[in-house]
């Protein structure tokens, strides 16, 4: 079954084609960074304007990278939620208008779900799955019996770890999206810990970010005040200690207590050095479990995450 899939929903557009939930046979995606960097973060008008000029290049490409027709397609899958309004209407107006034109059924896909299938391009899963999702919006833990049968046992009560890490990057000076440049800063520091940020855990599987973010402006503040100079590197350590420190803890307790035989990692944050590095070692000393990660560029926004969930979703049906 070859899949088309479409994703509009915050500052890329992509279009992909997978076959069978594997293979790739086009994977277009254009991002809108460097405009947005402009401003801090991402413009919902600009965004949605950026997608609408966009949109028809990217499925030409597509088209013409794959070497196919419209008529080889078998479905269309398109991402309906969450995401910025206005962004989301392009791609679901561009997916529904080509699914019209051929005759080709079309479905809305959820984007965390696609974020959650990025890791199926690296590894098939084995369930119990457990998927520790790391987004610039959703932190949860989700445990999958099946293909798309996802239980949450644990979402953040008020940042996103993605979001906490562009925050924390923009206080300290760095371009949007700057979650990136905080995990190189940190991996660059090789001295000792100067800064001791507080860990913020829970004996429940939720999470909470907001307290990392103040406790890192309290220090870039305290040193202003007494002027002294701040080790950015040192701070963005201790910054991701912490942070990773609470997402390696609660997903090796939920591994162990729910007995997964796989664990995966989804959304932008997936990408972070410093958090693969930590969870790699810490599931080594769990027995029968494999760890999987999505390559780097399936990490972020991309159509082939959404291609991949769309065929499972038709083949096993929502079960949420
Ligand atoms: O999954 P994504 O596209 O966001 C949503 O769907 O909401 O991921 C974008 C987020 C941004 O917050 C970005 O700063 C973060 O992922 N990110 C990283 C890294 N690479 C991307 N955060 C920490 N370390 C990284 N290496
Ligand atoms: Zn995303």
């Amino acid at each position: 079954m070859i899949v088309l899939g479409v994703e509009t929903s915050c500052d890329e557009t992509a279009v992909a084609i997978v076959e069978d939930g594997k293979k790739i046979l086009a994977d277009v995606v254009y991002s809108q960074i460097d405009i947005h960097k402009l401003y801090g973060g991402v413009v919902p008008e600009i965004a949605s304007r950026k997608h609408i000029a966009k949109i028809i290049s990217v499925f030409d490409e597509a088209f013409k990278q794959a070497g196919i027709k419209a008529s080889d397609i078998d479905l269309v899958a398109v991402t309906t939620h969450p995401g910025l309004i206005g962004s989301l209407l392009v791609g679901i107006n561009a997916a529904y208008a080509f699914s019209l034109a051929n005759n080709i059924p079309c479905i809305g896909v959820d984007h965390i779900y696609g974020h959650i299938y990025a890791n199926y391009v690296s590894a098939d899963f084995t369930f119990p799955t457990l998927a520790l999702v790391v987004s610039g919006g959703h932190t949860e833990l989700v445990l999958m019996k099946d293909h798309y049968d996802f239980n949450v046992l644990g979402e953040t009560m008020d940042d996103a770890v993605g979001e906490a890490y562009d925050k924390v990057a923009r206080v300290m000076g760095l371009a949007y999206p700057g979650g990136v440049k905080v995990d190189t800063l940190a991996l660059e520091y090789q001295g000792k810990p100067i800064y001791h940020l507080p860990i913020y855990d829970s004996d429940d599987y939720n999470f909470s970010f907001s307290g990392i973010k103040s406790a890192v402006l309290n220090q870039i503040n305290k040193c202003h005040m007494k002027g002294e100079d701040l080790n950015y590197h040192a701070l963005s350590y201790a910054f991701q200690d912490s942070v990773t420190s609470v997402l390696v803890r609660k997903t090796i307790k939920a591994a162990i207590e729910y007995n997964v035989k796989q664990i995966i990692v989804a959304g932008g944050v997936a990408a972070n050095k410093g958090l693969r590095a930590r969870l790699t070692s810490a599931v080594a000393s769990l027995d029968g479990v494999t760890l999987t990660f999505p390559e780097f560029r399936y990490c972020t926004d991309n159509a082939v995450m959404i291609a991949v969930a769309g065929y499972f979703q038709n083949k096993y049906g929502d079960k949420n």
